[in-house]
């Protein structure tokens, strides 16, 4: 009897620990800026990110041509309906005829994800676009 309860008990520890799992993946549209779009786009979206501008241990590395998007720009993310900014995320750069170094999150992120993500950069240029 005695086992059973401890079989029982464990089982639903098991349970337990895999739906905090569940929950754990499910990460705000700040978290997955600065994880996947900070390194070029900057922590607070400037464009000034650590790639932008490499200096890796005394190493001067190339600075990018192009210059990352300034997400905070309300000129340059006003000329972006929110579908241009969708399209640029979910198929980088190239899909928008901007630079491929802009890599595609298409098959990283969800559609959700994306679109949490683009109101995420309206929050942060604080403006609708055209
Ligand atoms: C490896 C560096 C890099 C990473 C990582 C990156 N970007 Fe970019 N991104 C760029 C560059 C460079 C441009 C500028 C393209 C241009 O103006 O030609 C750009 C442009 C953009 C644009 C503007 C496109 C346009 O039409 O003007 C958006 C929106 C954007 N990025 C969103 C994101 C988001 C969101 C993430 C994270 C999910 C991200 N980027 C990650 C480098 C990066």
């Amino acid at each position: 009897m005695a086992k059973k309860i401890l079989l029982v008990a464990f089982f639903s520890i098991g349970v337990m620990a895999f739906a905090a799992k569940g929950t754990a993946f499910a990460v705000s549209a700040e978290e997955n800026y600065k994880f996947y779009c900070a390194q070029c786009h900057g922590m607070d979206g400037k464009g000034e990110g650590a790639n932008a501008k490499p200096k890796v241990v005394g190493i001067d590395l190339p600075e990018m041509s192009v210059t990352p998007r300034n997400h905070t720009s309300p000129e340059d993310m006003n000329k972006l309906t929110d579908i241009d900014i969708e399209n640029a995320i979910s198929g980088g750069g190239a899909s928008v005829s901007k630079s491929t170094i802009m890599p595609p999150f298409g098959k990283t992120l969800t559609e959700a994800e994306i679109k949490d993500l683009t109101a995420y950069l309206r929050k942060l240029c604080k403006c609708k676009g055209k």
